[in-house]
C-alpha cells in the first residue's frame, strides 16, 4: 500500500490514506471525499481534476504528457506544482506524496 496525504486547500486539514499500487489519484482522492470532480473521467477534457503537488515531492512523478500541460493552461489557480490527478498513477515511489486541493473557484454566478 502507498501513503498518500491530502491537504484541503486552506491547509487547515490533513488527511492520510493508504491506496495500492496502480491506482489513479483522482480515484483515491473521490474515494476519500476530496472535492475533485474529474468530470471527465480521465478522457483530458475537463481540468477539474487538478491538483497541487507539494513543492518537495513534485520531482518524483513523472514528467506530463503535452496533453496534460496543455489542460493545465486551463485550470484555474493552476502554478507551476499543479498537475492534473487523473494522470497520476501510484507507484512505490510515490510513497507519502503530499496533494493539495486548489483554491476553490466559483462559476460563472459567482457561486
Ligand atoms: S478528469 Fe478530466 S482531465 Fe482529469
Amino acid at each position: 500500500m502507498i501513503r498518500v496525504r491530502f491537504v484541503s486547500a486552506d491547509g487547515a486539514e490533513t488527511r492520510e490514506v493508504q491506496a495500492p499500487e496502480g491506482e489513479r489519484l483522482l480515484e483515491i482522492a473521490q474515494n476519500d471525499g476530496q472535492p475533485l470532480e474529474g468530470t471527465c473521467e480521465g478522457q483530458m477534457a475537463c481540468s477539474t481534476c487538478h491538483v497541487l503537488i507539494a513543492a518537495e515531492d513534485f520531482d518524483r512523478l513523472p514528467s506530463p504528457s503535452e496533453e496534460e500541460e496543455d489542460m493545465l493552461d486551463l485550470a484555474m489557480g493552476a502554478t507551476r506544482n499543479s498537475r492534473l490527478a487523473c494522470q497520476i498513477l501510484l507507484t512505490p515511489d510515490l510513497d507519502g506524496l503530499t496533494v493539495r486541493m486548489p483554491p476553490e473557484h466559483r462559476d460563472m454566478q459567482g457561486r
